[in-house]
C-alpha cells in the first residue's frame, strides 16, 4: 500500500505536484495519463525514492520499491552484465536461467553479449525492463516501460504486468497510450497542471 497526503513538489519555486490524499493498493494496476511535462516523472521519481518532495507525508515501503526510469540507466558493459551485476552489489540471488528465458521470450537472447550502448530504443527498454522485474519488488514503478517497443513487445509487458498484479504486486505505469491504460489497469488517473484525478 502507498498513501500520499498532500504532497507538493516545487522546481525552481514553481509548483509541479500537488496531490492531495491518495492511496494505492496491492494487486492492482493504476496507470497515470498526461500530458509532456505535467508532473508524471516526478511523482513516480518521488515514489521511487530518488527525488524527495517538498511538503506531504508518504506511507509505504519504500525498500519494497523498484522504478523503470523513462530514460534507462545502465552500467558500462554488455547485456547479462546488466542483468546481472546490480544483483551481486546487493548481494541477490541471480537466476540465469530465468534471465535467459526472460531474454528469450523478448527475443534479444542474441543480444546477451552485446554492449547496452549499442542497442536500439526498444532493445534498451527491453533491458530495462527486464532488469525492473528481476527486483521483484513488491511496488513496481514504470515510466513509459513501452514508448519506444513494438506493438507485439509491448502486449508482452501487457501480459507480464498483469501476471505481476495476479501475483500479488502493487504496480503504477505511466503511459501516453490511453488504449493501453484501458486494456490493463484497475484505475486511470490523469495528471493535469500537477494535480492528479480520476479518469
Ligand atoms: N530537475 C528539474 N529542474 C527543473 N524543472 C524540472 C526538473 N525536472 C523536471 N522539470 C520540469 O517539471 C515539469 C514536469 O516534468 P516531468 O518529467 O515530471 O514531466 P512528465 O509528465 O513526465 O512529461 P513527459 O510526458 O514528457 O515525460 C516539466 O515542465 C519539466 O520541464
Ligand atoms: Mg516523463
Amino acid at each position: 500500500m502507498i498513501e500520499i497526503k498532500k504532497l507538493k513538489k516545487y522546481y525552481d519555486k514553481k509548483l509541479i505536484l500537488e496531490i492531495e490524499n491518495l492511496k494505492f493498493s496491492e494487486r492492482k494496476i493504476y496507470s497515470i495519463l498526461g500530458r509532456n511535462g505535467a508532473g508524471k516523472s516526478t511523482l513516480l521519481k518521488i515514489l521511487g525514492g530518488i527525488l524527495s518532495s517538498d511538503e506531504g507525508e508518504l506511507e509505504y515501503n519504500v525498500d519494497n520499491t523498484i522504478l523503470c526510469t523513462q530514460e534507462p540507466l545502465f552500467l558500462k558493459g554488455n547485456v547479462i552484465y546488466n542483468l546481472t551485476e546490480p544483483f551481486k552489489l546487493i548481494d541477490e540471488k541471480i537466476d540465469l536461467e530465468q534471465i535467459l528465458e526472460l531474454l528469450d521470450i523478448f527475443q534479444i537472447a542474441n543480444l546477451k553479449e552485446a554492449k547496452v550502448n549499442n542497442l536500439s530504443g526498444g532493445e534498451k527498454a527491453k533491458v530495462q525492463f527486464i532488469r525492473t522485474i528481476l527486483y521483484n519488488k513488491k511496488i513496481m514503478l514504470f515510466d513509459e516501460p513501452t514508448a519506444s517497443m513494438d506493438k507485439k513487445s509491448s502486449y508482452l509487458v501487457e501480459n507480464i504486468l498483469k501476471n505481476m498484479r495476479d501475483a500479488g504486486k502493487l504496480i503504477i505505469i505511466i503511459t501516453h497510450d490511453y488504449e493501453q491504460a484501458v486494456r490493463i489497469s484497475d484505475c486511470i488517473y490523469e495528471v493535469d497542471e500537477g494535480k492528479l484525478s480520476l479518469k
